[in-house]
């Protein structure tokens, strides 16, 4: 038996990308479609239950374009809306935060982590319970870093300002020798050479998209929704806003291979989904 029907994977706008590229080259014959919510960027700093509105408007979305499986490739909107989706919905959906906290602990020597994430994430705990769950005895030093989203977003993710914005971030984590750091936001990968620039080899820099990808194949695998391995693949994106920023950063990541981009209206979505949104 195989199923055919595509994975859907969403975020508020280029950062669950890094997980998409990820679920791609781990699972070449799977169909994706991703969903960017660019009309309610960013999610950061926005209380947790509208981050919940807007996530469980695009999971229905999503349900409703036969999607066997949903990751939601946002941290913060993981931490808002995971438990309360797996209540409503009857297929599996996958959050960044317990896969990323495992590979961390795994990773971690000294027993001393840090976090960097949006305000929502780090207000939440969810790093420091997924941590904890694993191994009570690490200690977990998180930090927010808002401005780090917009200067992504924007394609400035080598640009001295950011560096200036990490350095900043990075101090106390640093000053607290955490041998293991979490990119707790799916933008912050693209961070990924400023970063090993400032901590040097002092830190094992996780994120949590290969560790999600390897999440969903075993959850494929357990739930029989595998697709076969002569099926070609097929993406798509979907995003709600204006695309243009959103595409050229989408092309640093995918170049030639950056699939098509569809514009739906949010109230569009909000009447699919059948809810209001609380814009
Ligand atoms: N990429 C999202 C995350 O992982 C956050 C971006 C935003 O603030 O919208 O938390």
């Amino acid at each position: 038996m195989s199923d055919p029907r595509p994975i859907g994977v969403f975020d508020s706008g280029v950062g669950g990308l890094t997980v998409l590229r990820e679920l791609q080259r781990q699972l070449p014959h799977e169909s994706t479609i991703y969903f960017a919510d660019l009309g309610h960027f960013p999610y950061g700093p926005r209380y947790q239950a509208q981050v919940r509105t807007f996530a469980l408007n695009i999971i229905r979305f999503l349900e409703k374009l036969d999607v066997k499986l949903v990751v939601i490739a946002c941290n913060t909107a993981t931490a808002a809306a995971l438990n309360t989706a797996r209540e409503l919905f009857d297929i599996p959906i996958i959050g960044v935060i317990t896969p990323g906290a495992e590979a961390a602990v795994a990773a971690t020597k000294n027993k001393r982590v840090g976090v960097i994430s949006t305000e929502g994430t780090m207000q939440s705990q969810e790093y420091l319970h997924a941590i904890r769950e694993a191994n009570p005895t690490i200690g977990v030093l998180p930090k927010a870093a808002p401005q780090l989203v917009d200067l992504v977003e924007a394609g400035k993710s080598d640009a001295p300002e950011t560096e200036t914005v990490l350095r900043e971030a990075l101090r106390d984590i640093i000053d607290y020798h955490a041998d293991t750091l979490i990119l707790g936001c799916t933008h912050y990968p693209l961070l990924t050479p400023v970063i090993k620039k400032i901590t040097g080899d002092t830190m094992t820099i996780v994120d949590s998209a290969d560790t999600t990808a390897a999440r969903v194949k075993r959850v494929l695998a357990k739930n029989g929704l595998e697709s076969a391995e002569a099926q070609t693949a097929n993406h798509q994106i979907y995003v709600t806003g204006s695309p243009d920023r959103f595409t050229d950063v989408a092309r640093i990541l995918f170049g030639q291979d950056l699939p098509p981009i569809t514009t739906v209206r949010l109230e569009l979505v909000e009447a699919i989904s059948g809810r209001e949104g609380a814009a």
